[in-house]
């Protein structure tokens, strides 16, 4: 089997860090190009930096591109509230060697599509600006593109506003100009990430292994936990970021259905909110596979595995 060529565009993030140890764990099934970073849980300058030293951590050598540093029209909203300070409060990791690549992420989007012989699946795990832009500058891109899987949008409840989820709500138009480009499109909402809760039994297989990647995942949960617990009043933090991976692992971990999506742009009550059509009451298309529920215990396992794979080298 080939594995699928993905790039990861997050803001790391704690749930951005988890998302990017299950990504890298099974390079036999994803081959991860790159991975572009964009301001959201924190400023451009954390988020690019997260990511090198995530790399260096687990030892494998992506390439890591900055993207835009703020959302296309909206000042940037940042969520250290949740990730603390420097986005993966909870953890110490040193001050990484790697250097961060001099093209800019959305430049190495466009080139990477352009360039491949296959198409491309694009995970996104923060704020959509940088796809924006890329779909913008070169709308050919959109012939490359496999699918995209994004981690974004609520069905019923928002978590940054009753209507809004936080990675949309940050950058609506964004969200707008994906939804709209005509890409095949997978949605990871709040819906199915709050399914996702890391409780202290599903935790149980991770605790057991005892190495820096475990310990990493645990201290991030630690700091992020105690604010979704607090805040939520969770039984623990929902993984959000790692249920698109898990998708592109392991698809038969999800139900989905088909329906069309709109981003609310206009209303500042409303900003952000996903708009879907489950009903079909508009007649518009459905054009986005829209996940519905998620194999938690499943998932776990697939999880531990992934910390456990490397943990090994
Ligand atoms: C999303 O917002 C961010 O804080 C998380 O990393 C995730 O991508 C959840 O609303
Ligand atoms: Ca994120």
């Amino acid at each position: 089997m080939v594995a699928k060529p993905i790039v990861i565009d997050c803001d790391p993030g704690a749930d951005d860090a988890i998302a990017l140890f299950l990504a890298l764990a099974f390079p036999e099934h994803l081959n991860v190009l790159g991975i572009t970073t964009v301001a959201g849980n924190v400023p451009l300058s954390l988020t690019q930096k997260n990511a090198r030293a995530l790399c260096e951590l687990m030892s494998v050598d992506v390439p890591v591109y900055a993207g835009c540093p703020r959302p296309l029209l909206r000042p940037l909203l940042t969520a250290e509230d949740v990730h603390g300070k420097t986005g993966l409060d909870g953890i110490h990791l040193p001050e990484p060697q790697m250097p961060l690549q001099e093209q800019h992420a959305v430049d190495f989007l466009i080139e990477t599509l352009l360039r491949s012989t296959h198409k491309i699946t694009l995970a996104t795990l923060g704020p959509l600006t940088n796809i924006a832009i890329a779909l913008i500058k070169v709308p050919a891109i959109c012939q490359h593109i496999q699918e995209i899987v994004m981690m974004g949008g609520a069905l019923t409840q928002g978590n940054i506003t009753p209507s809004a989820e936080f990675n949309l709500y940050v950058d609506p138009h964004a969200a707008h100009v994906v939804a709209t480009a005509g890409v095949p499109l997978t949605i990871m909402s709040l819906d199915v990430t709050h399914q996702a809760i890391a409780t202290p039994e599903r935790l149980h297989g991770i605790r057991a292994i005892n190495s820096p990647i475990s310990a990493a995942t645990l201290g991030l949960l630690n700091h992020y936990g105690a604010y979704e617990m607090q805040r939520h009043g969770f039984p623990g933090p929902p993984l959000h970021d790692p249920c698109v991976i898990a998708y592109l692992l392991q698809p038969a971990l999800f139900t989905t259905s088909r329906a069309y999506v709109a981003i609310e742009t206009t209303s500042e009550l409303t900003m952000g909110r996903t708009v879907v059509d489950r009903n079909h009451v508009t007649n518009a298309p459905p054009h986005a596979n829209i996940a519905e529920t998620i194999d938690v215990e499943g998932f776990y396992q697939l999880l531990t595995r992934a910390i456990a794979k490397l943990s090994e080298s």
